[in-house]
């Protein structure tokens, strides 16, 4: 017997970070897709201090759940600090993005390089389907604000979570 034959089987695991402030269906399908390449995806809500979001840590969680729970393989938390100890503390060699545009690429490209140049934690870009290319949670909000129609951009429940914490406001 080797050495490796002994050893567990190791579980390929990435994250998706990100603000989900809400989620919408272009993270849902990024999120969808990693869980396909991966055996675990942690899905995980990086806190801000310095933002306050229209939905809080545990608000944008709980949605998360919801919408993520058929995928099987997807966990959901927050994190306080920088994206690459999180990995380390939770063994994620990868980091899973979506690039919406060549305009996404210069800033996640400047991220990419420095997560990788601390910590050697690898960052995957995924082409955002085109029909959410456009998409951002801060233009749902400001549209929906306004009384746009929305409900196409997000999954049900939180669209009806964006509509009724509009109407508290
Ligand atoms: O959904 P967003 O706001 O575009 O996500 C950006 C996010 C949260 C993934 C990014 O800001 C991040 O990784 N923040 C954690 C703090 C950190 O590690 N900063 C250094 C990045 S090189």
């Amino acid at each position: 017997m080797t050495g490796t034959e002994s050893e567990e089987p190791q579980l390929r695991r990435a994250v998706c970070p990100g603000s989900y402030d809400p989620i919408t269906n272009g993270h849902l399908d990024i999120i969808g897709r990693a869980s396909k390449l991966y055996d675990e995806v942690y899905v995980t809500v990086m806190i801000n201090k310095s933002k306050k979001g229209l939905f809080t840590v545990d608000e944008r969680i709980d949605l998360i759940r919801q919408v993520t729970s058929e995928f099987g393989n997807v966990r959901v938390e927050s994190f306080h600090g920088l994206l690459v100890d999180y990995c380390k503390q939770r063994d994620i060699p990868a980091i899973v993005k979506g690039l919406r545009a060549v305009s996404d690429f210069d800033y996640e490209l400047q991220m990419a390089q420095m997560n990788n140049g601390l910590t050697g934690v690898e960052t995957l870009f995924v082409p955002t389907n085109p029909t959410y290319s456009f998409l951002s949670s801060s233009l749902v909000k400001e549209v929906a604000a306004w009384g746009g129609d929305v409900s196409h951009l997000l999954p049900d429940a939180v669209f009806d979570a964006l509509s009724r914490r509009l109407r508290e406001q």
